[in-house]
Formats: structure tokens, C-alpha cells, sequence
């Protein structure tokens, strides 16, 4: 069975739709592996999104993945990654909610930046992200 990592951003967190969000997933048959509240230093978000380190919008976004508590998740279920990516939808909320109204990022996000929802984006993705995030212990 297939594990992808999920985070509710911070801006999502503070409009308080986490529990919208972790519904959504169960209602669409993942089971949680694992969950926790935290936030993320500026290291911590700098080596999360390594691959970004040289986009124009790297700062921004870790200065938004620092700014407020996020909840972490991994999320099991067949084909994982991809059905979870489609559960969100396109990067750009502006957009999600022209292409998939019903996605979370068109739900709950605000414009590109500041989009309510990571996940990882391919198997490899998410075999870098679950360890970098929930240690052995963690996961259930
Ligand atoms: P994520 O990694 O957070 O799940 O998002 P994603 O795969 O859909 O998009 P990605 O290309 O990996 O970009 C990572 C995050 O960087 C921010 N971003 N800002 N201002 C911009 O042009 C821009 N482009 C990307 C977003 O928060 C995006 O989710
Ligand atoms: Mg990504």
C-alpha cells in the first residue's frame, strides 16, 4: 500500500479547517499512519522544500511555512500520491477553484503562495518528505 505525506498549512490551520481537511481524507478511504501538530524552523522548511532552493519564490515560501503551527500527516491508501495530489488540486487555489471547485486548495487556499495544502508530488517525493518529517516511532 501506498504512503504520501500531507500538511495543512499554516494558513489553513489558522482559519481552522483541519478537521474539514483530515475529514476529507477519511471520508475518501485513506487511513491516518500517522499525525502530529507542529512548526517548522526555518532549517526545517529550507530542507523540506530543498528541490525549491534556487526558485525566485523559495523565501516566500518558507517564510510562510514558518509562520504558524502546521499539522503533519501520512496518509496511506492504493495510489496514494496521486489520488491525494487530485484531492487538492492544481498548485494556484485561484485556479482550483476555476478546475476543481471541489478540491482543498480551492476550498480552503487563498491565491499560488498561500494554498492551504502540501503534498508530496511522487513516490520518491513522499520516501524523502515521511522520514524527514515522523521518525520510525511515529508511524503506525
Ligand atoms: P506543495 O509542494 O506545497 O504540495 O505544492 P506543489 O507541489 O503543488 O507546488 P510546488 O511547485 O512544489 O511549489 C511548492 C510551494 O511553493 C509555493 N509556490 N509559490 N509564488 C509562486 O509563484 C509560487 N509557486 C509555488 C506554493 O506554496 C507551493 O505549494
Ligand atoms: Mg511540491
Amino acid at each position: 500500500m501506498e504512503r504520501t505525506l500531507v500538511i495543512v498549512k499554516p494558513d489553513a490551520f489558522e482559519k481552522g479547517a483541519t478537521g474539514k481537511i483530515i475529514d476529507r481524507f477519511i471520508s475518501e478511504g485513506f487511513q491516518i499512519r500517522a499525525l502530529k501538530l507542529l512548526r517548522l524552523t526555518r532549517e526545517q522548511a529550507e530542507g523540506f522544500y530543498a528541490v525549491h532552493r534556487e526558485r525566485p519564490f523559495f523565501g516566500e515560501l518558507v517564510e510562510f511555512m514558518t509562520s504558524g503551527p502546521v499539522v503533519a500527516m501520512v496518509l496511506e491508501g492504493q495510489e496514494a500520491v496521486k489520488r491525494v495530489r487530485e484531492i487538492i488540486g492544481p498548485t494556484d487555489s485561484e485556479e482550483a477553484r476555476r478546475v476543481a471547485p471541489d478540491s482543498l486548495r480551492a476550498l480552503f487556499g487563498t491565491d499560488k503562495g498561500r494554498n492551504a495544502v502540501h503534498a508530496s508530488d511522487s513516490v520518491e517525493s513522499a520516501s524523502y518528505e515521511i522520514p524527514f518529517i515522523f521518525s520510525q516511532l511515529e508511524i503506525v
